[in-house]
């Protein structure tokens, strides 16, 4: 490795794995580290056969401060893109502590190893979740931050962690960056969302069910105050969000201290929109039955994306079509994930 490699933590998982692909398309020498802990090394393969060249892989958990210690100081990273981090919400309100000191424990051992070697950038993934239930619509970065499961508090924890860190060390740079709902694949099929069990979020149900491998879609209500009655979230492209932690890191330079920014396209889609359009990407019927609301799910939820257009140069290009026919043609293509 020549020039200072950008650190990119939880790179083979699923936002990590377009985004080091993305990043390694555009120049940058990358290095992840990973614990393997929801993902497989297949990922990273791949990433390395689409790109031409491979990432440098360190198999390690973030929470072991010797093992950060050795990849600082023999890789000396300028920069740290930090995804890694358990990520689901049912499973959070079950174990909480798990997702503490997973998700918390992991990013101060990661926060201190970058002080200690003057590494001073950061882009962080955060979520949408931390609004909660939001107050107005579309939702800019003023909105309140009041996440409603421990996975949330661990995000919001984080963003609070970074915002002090910066206050306490100038030379700081930080963006946090709020996810709404990523979705889709890398166009090839090549490389996207593997869920381990039965899925938890919508689109990859949804393609469990086109390729056969579940029977039904149940809608989680039909009586919300929505135009079809079923939840409207703002889905977005996994490889525009890839672009946006790009744009996110060239950004940095000419940064002061550390803030928020929203990444999603500012669109709303329905469940039932969502599953007619991946019907027609798939060609396959979608069977749905209606079941009631899921506990802690809100009506609506969508970005207003203006301060990432005029922050990171960056605006989301994909659309829900393509969102449902790169999804599809990753799950058709593999249908049993990263398992060969
Ligand atoms: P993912 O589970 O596919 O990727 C996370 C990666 O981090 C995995 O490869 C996992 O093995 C690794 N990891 C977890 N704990 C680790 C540890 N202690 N040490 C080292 N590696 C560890 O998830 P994703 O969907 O790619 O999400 C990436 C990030 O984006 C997460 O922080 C997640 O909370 C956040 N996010 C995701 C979504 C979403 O819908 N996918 C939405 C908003 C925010
Ligand atoms: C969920 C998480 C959120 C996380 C986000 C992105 C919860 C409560 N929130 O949000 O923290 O940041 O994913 O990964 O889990 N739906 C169905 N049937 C299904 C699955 C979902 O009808 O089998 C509906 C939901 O009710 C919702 C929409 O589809 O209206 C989207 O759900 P999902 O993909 O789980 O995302 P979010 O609920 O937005």
């Amino acid at each position: 490795m020549s020039a200072a490699p950008v650190l990119v933590t939880g790179g083979a998982g699923y936002i990590g794995s377009h985004t080091t692909l993305c990043l390694l398309q555009a120049g940058f020498d990358v290095l992840v580290l990973d614990n393997l802990s929801n993902s497989s090394p297949e990922s990273l393969r791949r990433v390395a056969e689409l790109a031409g060249r491979a990432p440098v892989f360190v198999e390690a958990d973030l929470r072991d401060r010797q093992a950060l210690e050795n990849v600082f100081s023999h890789y000396r990273p300028a920069s740290v893109v930090h995804f890694a981090g358990l990520k689901a919400v049912g499973e959070s309100v079950e174990q909480p502590l798990r997702y503490y000191e997973n998700n918390v424990q992991g990013s101060l051992a990661l926060f201190e190893a970058m002080q200690a070697h003057d590494c001073a950038q950061l882009v962080f993934s955060s979520s949408a979740t931390v609004y909660g239930d939001p107050e107005s619509l579309p939702i800019d970065e003023s909105e309140s931050i009041k996440p409603t499961n421990p996975y949330g508090q661990t995000k919001a924890m984080i963003e609070r962690i970074i915002l002090d860190w910066g206050q306490a060390w100038p030379a700081l740079r930080g963006l946090l960056l709020r996810y709404f709902n990523p979705v889709g694949a890398h166009p090839s099929g090549r490389i996207g969302e593997d869920p381990q069990g039965i899925p938890n979020n919508l689109v990859p149900f949804i393609s469990q069910v086109a390729v056969g491998r579940r029977e039904a879609l149940q809608i989680f209500g039909s009586d919300w105050p929505t135009p079809d009655g079923t939840g409207v979230r703002d889905y977005i492209h996994v490889m525009d969000l890839a672009e946006g932690h790009l744009a996110a890191l060239r950004a940095l330079d000419g940064l002061n201290g550390v803030q928020p920014v929203n990444l999603g396209t500012g669109q709303g889609t329905s469940v039932r929109e969502m599953v007619d359009q991946f019907a027609r990407a798939s060609s396959r019927e979608i069977p749905v039955v209606e079941a009631p609301r899921r506990a802690g799910d809100i009506a609506t939820c969508y970005a207003d994306p203006g301060h990432a257009a005029q922050l990171l140069n960056w605006r989301a290009r994909r659309g829900v079509d393509e969102m449902c026919a790169d999804t599809w043609r990753w799950q058709r293509d593999n249908p049993q994930g990263f398992k060969i």
